[in-house]
Parts: structure tokens; C-alpha cells; sequence
């Protein structure tokens, strides 16, 4: 079954279940459906318009395991590659979400990667809707410049009419009780109930070696990272695809939330795991680090916790 034949064929067949194994290419698992492909091989077989939200972090051309450095101008000529092939899977209220770092060079001078990437989506006629900066304590410890401690999410989308659901992602306020101290609604409470807008810094601990989600991959998704992407720019029902699916982190959170994931990787040990983190999804006995669990701050007696 190609993945197109798949997005078509969903809908009547969410619940049934194909066990993954070594040399299936496309497998799918209830909600999910994963591949260990290429991404503009396993993109150019998905239906135009097909995908509510793409969330993705590419590799940063840094020398990962997991990929081959290569001169700039090659590593974006790739990108733009995947990026049209996403564009034209991408519904046309829906949102693509590019999560990068930055690039180093030979010369350790730093590339941020959102910046050059910028005019690929642009070329395309996309809005940049926000620039999320991600912050999080730990990392490299650099002895020759200042520690990095952030990365960013693009988010574009395809119109100027585009999903984007504000209650659910809504964060505690500061002060829940204040008041309007004039006007005709003096002494109501002025701010939201429900709490306010997350902003775009998230501060949102990354996948190291104590985080309950770290898997063998060296760069995951924290999962509620995507969970508030998955919550804001898509709905029940919707198709959420990750092209570096690494070990399936968004389709996670897409399934948690009840939407389709759509996932591939060129690593077959990231797919076999990210099937396996499917299967406790699916059982719910996945543990991932609850999206309203405060950052563990030591001033604090336990952390915060
Ligand atoms: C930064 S990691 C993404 C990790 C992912 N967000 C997660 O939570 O596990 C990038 C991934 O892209 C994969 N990759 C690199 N080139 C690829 C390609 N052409 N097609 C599909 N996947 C690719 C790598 O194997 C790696 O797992």
C-alpha cells in the first residue's frame, strides 16, 4: 500500500494494526504510519494538501551520527528539496513548523540555520506566523564562545487563513486574580480563566541522558514540545507528518492527541524504535514528561516539583 493510498484509505481503518517488522518499508500502527525511507521519496507518494501540520527538525549539518557534513550551499539545496515536496502536501490552513539550531562551520563561525533556511519557505509565498525561540539548560559547555542555549521553530503557514486553537495550549497566568481596578468591569477578573497565551519563548527542558524520554537517538523532541504545536495548529482528526521522523516524537504526540501521524527516517534502528514508542503509546504506557510539569528550578524546595 503506497502512503497515498494510505491518507485515503484512513479514515475507515484507523484501528487496525500491522506489526512492524525489519524489512517492511511502510508500517503502520493504529494511528501512525511509518516508513524507513528516504523523506522525498516517502513525501512524493502522500496527496496534495493532505497534511494539517508538518513539524520537523532536520539534521543541522553539524556531523551527527546520523549524517554527512556538507558544504552549506549543498545541505540547502536538499532542504529545499524536502521543504517544496512539504509545501505541496501541506493543507491549505495548515502549518509547517521547521525546528532548527545552528550550523558550524570549519571555521566554528555559527550559521543560524532559521536564517538561511528563511527564504525556502519564502520562495513558496508562505507567512511566518511567529519565530519560537526554544530555551533549555543544558548542552555543550563551549570554551570559545557562549554556551548555546536555544534553538527555533519556524512557523509558517500556507494562507492568511490557517488552524490555529489558543484554549488548549493556554499556560497558568501570572496572577490569575487581578483585577480590572476601573471601568465598567472593575473588580472582575481581567485575565483569561483559562489562562494565557504561551508567547513564543518556550522554555522546555531538551532529551538528555535523565529526561524519562531519552531514547539511543542523540537529538530527540521533547514530546510536549510537539504536543503544544500538535494541540494548537491542528485538529482531531487531522494529518500530522514528520519527514525526519527520527524516533517518531511527533507522531507521538500526534496520536496522544488524536490525530494521524505520518513519519519517516533513513535510520532503520530510529524507525524500529520509534514503532516500539508507538506500541506504549497505543497501550498508554508510554511515560513522557508531562506538558504542565513546571522546569525543575533548584532554588526551589524539591525543584518545584
Ligand atoms: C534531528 S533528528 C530528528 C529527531 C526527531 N525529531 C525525534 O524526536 O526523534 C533528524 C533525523 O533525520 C533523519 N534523516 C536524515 N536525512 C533523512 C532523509 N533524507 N530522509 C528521512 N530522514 C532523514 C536522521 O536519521 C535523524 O534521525
Amino acid at each position: 500500500m503506497s502512503a497515498n493510498q494510505y491518507v485515503l484509505e484512513m479514515e475507515d481503518d484507523v484501528l487496525s494494526r500491522v506489526p512492524f517488522s525489519r524489512s517492511a518499508r511502510d508500517t503502520k500502527l493504529g494511528k501512525a504510519f511509518i516508513a524507513c525511507r528516504d523523506n522525498v521519496e516517502f513525501t512524493r507518494d502522500l496527496a496534495d494538501e493532505s497534511m494539517k501540520l508538518i513539524v520537523t527538525s532536520p539534521p543541522y549539518n553539524i556531523g551527527k551520527k546520523y549524517e554527512r557534513r556538507t558544504p552549506l550551499e549543498r545541505y540547502l539545496s536538499e532542504q529545499a528539496k524536502i521543504i517544496a515536496e512539504c509545501v505541496r502536501v501541506l493543507h491549505p490552513r495548515g502549518s509547517i513548523c521547521w525546528q532548527v539550531g545552528n550550523h558550524i562551520t570549519a571555521e566554528r563561525e555559527v550559521v543560524p540555520l532559521d536564517v538561511v533556511l528563511y527564504p525556502l519557505f519564502k520562495q513558496h509565498g508562505l507567512f511566518l506566523r511567529n519565530r519560537i525561540v526554544w530555551h533549555f539548560e543544558h548542552g555543550l559547555h563551549c570554551t570559545t564562545r557562549l554556551s548555546g542555549r536555544y534553538e527555533t521553530i519556524l512557523w509558517f503557514t500556507k494562507s492568511d487563513d490557517y488552524t490555529f486553537n489558543l484554549d488548549p495550549i493556554r499556560v497558568p497566568s501570572k496572577y490569575p486574580q487581578k483585577k480590572h481596578f476601573k471601568g465598567p468591569r472593575a473588580g472582575q477578573i481581567s485575565g483569561n480563566p483559562l489562562g494565557k497565551n504561551p508567547g513564543d519563548v518556550w522554555v522546555i527542558p531538551n532529551v538528555k541522558a535523565n529526561h524519562c524520554e531519552k531514547t539511543e537517538h542523540p537529538c530527540q523532541f521533547p514530546v510536549e514540545l510537539v504536543e503544544r504545536l500538535v494541540l494548537g495548529l491542528s485538529d482531531k482528526g487531522d494529518n500530522v507528518f514528520d519527514p525526519y521522523m527520527g524516533v517518531g516524537s511527533a507522531l507521538i504526540a500526534a496520536v496522544r492527541h488524536e490525530r494521524n501521524g505520518y513519519g519517516c527516517d533513513v535510520v532503520e534502528r530510529y524507525v524500529q524504535i520509534a514503532a516500539s514508542r508507538l506500541e506504549l503509546q497505543s497501550k498508554g504506557l508510554l511515560r513522557t514528561r508531562p506538558m504542565d510539569k513546571p522546569v525543575y528550578d533548584p532554588r526551589l524546595r524539591n525543584g518545584g516539583h
